[in-house]
Order: C-alpha cells, then structure tokens, then sequence
C-alpha cells in the first residue's frame, strides 16, 4: 500500500492525488482521501478501484483543504471494496487512519473493542487500529492524541506505516512505522509525508526517513517532533538529501514505466558498473565485497535469500558465483528459509536481492540469519531502504526508480551487480586468472552495448511476433545453464503481465513432464545461445518441433541450426554464456510487454500484484 500526507500552503487535495498516482504501483485496488477543511471536520471519499475512480467521486474536494492525507491500497485483510478501502473513521467520527502493513493481534484486540461497544464496518485490521486509539482517548480525559497514538502502537503487533490526523487537534498529523517504509519531506512552511519519496520530490529535496519503532508528530506551529514508540523518547533526525529527480519517475515519452525501464537497461546497467569495473587497469573495485573478502573467502557457503524476479537473479548468482569464486552457494525463496529452521552459522554469508529492498519475507529472514550469526549482504535497488539498513555491507545496483510493476532494469543490474561480485571473489580467491578475468571483465563493460544493439534489432520484431500470440493460453520457456534461470524470468514476465499461463523449465527437464504439453498450439520460448550447452539445446528443439510445438527461439547472430528449425527467430550479439542472460532477457521483456498490450492488459499495473509487497 502506499500513504500519502500534507500540511503546507498547496491545496491538499492536489498534492494527495498526485502523491498517489506516484506510489500507485504499491498497490492499487482502492483508494481514497481525508481532508481538514478549515472548519476543522474532516471529508472522507474511498473507494474501489484506482486512483482515477477517487477523482471521479472526490474532485469536489479539489480547493477545500491545506492538510490532509490519502492511501492507495494492496489488500490484505478484506476483499477489495468501498468499505475496506482506507482512510478508516473510529467510531466517534473523530479519528482518520491511513495505514501499510498487517496489525497481526486484530482479531484479539476487536473482540475487547466490541466488549467495550465498539462496532466495525469493514473487515480490516486498520479498522481496529484507529478505534483502539480512540478508546484510550476516552479512557483518560488526560491523555492526548498523540499520546493514545503511542498507547495503541505499544499494543498491537505486526507491520505498520500510519498516518493518522483527529479533528480535534487541527494541523496535526501524527505517523509512525514499524517495518513499512515512511518519509517525511521538509519543504518551506509545508510538510510531506510519503511511502518513498516520488510525492514530494518536485517541492523539497530534503527528507527524513522514518526509524524503525519511531513516531513523529508534524505540524506548521511546531514542525517535526519523532519520539520512539516504546518510551517516548526524543529522537534527533537524521534530515538527508534526495537524489531523485522528477524526470526520473515521470514517462520520458514512452507509453508505459515498463517500455521506459526496458529501454533504459543499457544505461543502467552502465550505472550499475560505473566506478566498479575499470577495464584500462584491470580491476573490479567493490567496497562492499573488499572491505570483507575474507568473510566471502572464508564462509562455508553463501546463502542467497530473494522473491519474485530477484530470486531467479539469485539463481544466476549461484551459477555465477560458484563458477568463479568456488564458494558453495544456496538460493532460498526467503518466505520458505524463514520457516523452516535452516541451518545457518556465523560462517555462512546470507546475501538478499531485493530491489525494493522493503519486501517482508526478505527482511524477515535475513533477520533470521542475522540473529544466528551469519555475515548478511544486501544487494537492494532503493536506496536507504529498511533491507540497506539492517544489513552489514552490500552493493547497491544504482538502476535508477523502477516504477513499473513487473521488473525488468533491476534484473539486469541484479545480474551485473552478481557477475562484478563473483568475478572480483574469484580473481581474489585465485580461481580465476589474470587472462580469463580480464576477458571477462572487457565482455562484462561491452553488455550495455550489446543492450543497445538488442532493443534495436527486436523491437519490432517482437512486436511482430506477439501480434501471433495475442490469444494464447499457455507458454513455456526453456534454457539450459545460466539461461534456465532466464527462462523462469521470462515466463514469470509473460504470466505477471499478460496473464497467460507460463512456465519456465529446464530444457532438459522438459522430457520429464512438460514434453506431454506440446502439440500444435503450444508457443514455447527456447534460449539458445552458441555458447552453452547449444547441441542439446537443438535435440531439444527437435524434440519440440517433433511434436509440432510452436518454437521462438533466442539464439545468436548467424545461428543456423535452431534457426532453421524454429518458427521464430530473435537474433541477439554473442557474449560469454554467463552474461548471456542479461542479453537474452532483453527480447522476452519486450515480448511479454507486447503480448499484454496488445491483449488490453495493464502492464504496468497487473491485476493482483504489487511492486513492494510488505506483507508476509
Ligand atoms: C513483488 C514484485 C516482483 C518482485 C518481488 C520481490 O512480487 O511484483 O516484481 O520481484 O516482489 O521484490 P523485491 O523488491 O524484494 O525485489
């Protein structure tokens, strides 16, 4: 969910809804707004659905107000409809919550409230949170708002980012977090308040982030006051500067986010490198990795944690690292490692990939690992995000904001950031000689280039290509090596996007199972580079054409065999076969974009999904 709050000079209503459109990727299957309007009563509209179905129902509101606060909403508890979306009113009509994350005790907590007389309109644990501040508001005439805010946070578990705002205390807007991000943006005589700070970013550059734990009153008299949660004491803010910059989160002249961020992949991915690899004198500079290599040298294994598309570079990781350092190496969807009682010690390094850098079961279990003495590394897109902050070192992959939902730039850096990793391990730990490191070095700095050449020669062609898939109902994507793992992302691409059934397998694999799919009507994307595996890859084909299966093939410039036998082909440049996945996922990215746009779909904010997901 994203949160979005103001208190300034602007009309309120503005600042929120654009604020929203910016964090709408964070979820977006309802949304609303609270205004104080300057008789001090609050005026509330939610609903179902976007951004846009809020304007429709609340423009009357544009003008009306200098605070107020909105949300935008990924569901957890409670299907998506009007009565769940957020703002949530307590029971006096006093108390507006707008809120991320999952109060885990709600159900305990409602039933004490309804014993007290309360009574709840929607299914969400929201709901819950603001009638428990208003009933230690009731309880003692004493205690002040923020001081029942305090009250309630100090009784509830799970994740929260809130902003909540009383009636009777105008100008005021109290917020607080634990485990779901907030900013607040410092701006001349007007404050912001944001789930990352896109919202804010055209009117200050200055910003603080939110602590975990902390609490924080903001008003025009009195400014910015943060306090812990546990004991209310006083903090002193840390205030930052903001790098973004607004053309960095607007289109740039491209239809969706997704086209823009895949089209930027070869300036990223020079991003990613740039300060790292220097080619003219040989070396991968990392402080990241230097300032421990012993702890890398040294570790039994190398565990990597991730979901989603972070996990299949994870995948790569491991092909990467162990062919280049020798360091055994684990990749763990972080939602199974964390609850399963691994087995981890103060000699393994637990690195997690995670472009948000704010994904629960991410953060969880590299708590987990933390706790037990492991050496954690995070690899994260965001800067300062809560995963950069807990971790003990890490490399950030400098993509640049990526804002649609399905990931396509952070991949690639993922993938860059990996191979600068197991390439630098590798020279140090002495596996990899001086010629062969610095081949691959130069090969690694000419990928961007390749990038270019790639969207040059396949966009159109996948255009051409995804015209014939339009009503597809199944897909499957093969590789082998380093590029089975670039045929889960490519399936989970298609499928996240275009809603088509995909999966990605093994070529190899495919006789165990999969192999009963194929007939006519079956579309299977093959990965076939000249480097790796490629005479099995063309009896895979056979297999596949065989059984009159449909084949697109990815293979290298000048291919003559899969070619010939495929019914589409995808020339890409040749490069290592462990680079080969940044360059081969390039086509199936814009493959997958056309398919869904040109079945009406809305790529950059596929049905049911979110970009940070800050729920387990
Ligand atoms: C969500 C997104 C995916 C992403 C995954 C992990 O499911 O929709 O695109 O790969 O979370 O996110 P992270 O930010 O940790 O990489």
């Amino acid at each position: 969910c994203g949160i979005v709050g103001y208190t300034g000079f602007q009309d309120a209503y503005d600042i929120v809804i654009n604020g929203l459109r910016r964090l709408e990727y964070r979820g977006y299957d309802s949304a609303g707004i609270v205004l104080e309007n300057t008789a001090n009563s609050f005026s509330v509209e939610k609903t179902k659905g976007k951004v846009d179905d809020l304007v429709n129902i609340s423009n009357n509101l544009k003008g009306t107000a200098k605070i107020g606060m909105g949300h935008t909403r990924w569901a957890t508890h409670g299907v998506p409809s009007d009565r769940n979306s957020h703002p949530h009113v307590s029971n006096n009509g006093k108390i507006a919550i707008v809120h991320n994350g999952i109060i885990e005790n709600y159900d305990t907590i409602k039933t004490m409230l309804i014993d007290k007389g309360f009574s709840f309109k929607s299914e969400t644990d929201t709901e819950v949170l603001v009638n428990l501040i208003q009933y230690f508001t009731d309880l003692n005439a004493e205690t002040d708002f923020p001081t029942a805010v305090r009250y309630a946070l100090n009784e509830v578990y799970g994740a929260y980012a809130i902003t909540v705002m009383h009636e009777d205390y105008p100008g005021l807007l109290v917020v607080a977090r634990l485990g779901s991000p907030l900013a607040i943006g410092i701006g001349e005589k007007e404050y912001f308040i944001a789930s990352d700070a896109s919202p804010f970013v055209e009117f200050t550059k200055e910003a603080i982030y939110l602590e975990e734990g902390h609490m924080a009153t903001i008003s025009l008299e009195s400014g910015v006051d943060i306090r812990t949660i546990q004991d209310n004491s006083k903090i002193i803010p840390e205030i930052q500067e903001l790098k973004l910059s607004l053309e960095q989160i607007e289109k740039g002249g491209f239809e969706h986010f997704m086209l823009k961020e895949i089209f930027e992949q070869p300036k990223s991915i020079h991003d990613t490198m740039r300060g790292r690899l220097i080619v003219n004198e040989g070396v991968i500079k990392m402080a990241g990795i230097w300032d421990h290599v012993e702890r890398f040298k040294n570790a039994n294994r190398i565990i990597i944690i991730a979901c989603g598309t972070s996990w299949h570079a994870g995948l790569i990781g491991e092909y990467l690292i162990e062919e280049f350092a020798r360091i055994p190496v684990e990749v763990e969807y972080a939602s199974e490692f964390r609850y399963r009682n691994p087995i981890i010690t103060d000699k393994d390094v637990v690195i997690a990939i995670s472009q948000s850098g704010e994904t629960a079961d991410t953060m969880a279990a590299l708590k987990l690992a933390k706790e037990k003495g492991a050496f954690i590394y995070g690899i994260c897109n965001v800067v300062d995000s809560s995963i950069a902050r807990i971790t003990d070192a890490g490399s950030y992959t400098h993509a640049g904001p990526e804002i649609g939902v399905a990931s396509t730039k952070a991949f690639t850096a993922q993938l860059t950031i990996l191979s600068l990793i197991a390439l630098k391990l590798g020279k140090h730990n002495g596996n990899l000689g001086n010629a062969d490191f610095m081949s691959l070095i130069s090969e690694l700095d000419a990928i961007p280039k390749k990038i270019e050449e790639v969207l040059e020669a396949t966009h159109e062609l996948t255009q051409n290509i995804a015209k014939d898939f339009v009503n597809a109902t199944n897909f499957l994507y093969l590789g082998r090596g380093y590029n089975y793992p670039a045929a889960l992302e490519g399936a989970l691409k298609l499928k996240e996007i275009s809603y088509i059934h995909a999966e990605g397998y093994p070529a190899a694999e495919m006789k165990h199972g999969p192999i009963a799919l194929i007939d006519e009507n079956m579309p299977i994307v093959i990965i076939a580079p000249k480097k790796g595996h490629y005479d099995k890859i063309v009896s895979n084909v056979q297999e596949i054409k065989a059984r009159k299966g449909k084949v697109i093939a990815v293979v290298n410039k000048g291919d003559t065999q899969v070619s010939a036998m495929a019914d589409y082909v995808i020339e890409i440049p040749e490069t290592s076969e462990c680079f080969s996945p940044i360059v081969a996922s390039v086509p199936l990215q814009l493959l997958a974009y056309y398919i869904a746009v040109y079945r009406g779909a809305n790529v950059d904010q596929p049905r049911n999904l979110a970009k940070s997901v800050t729920v387990e």
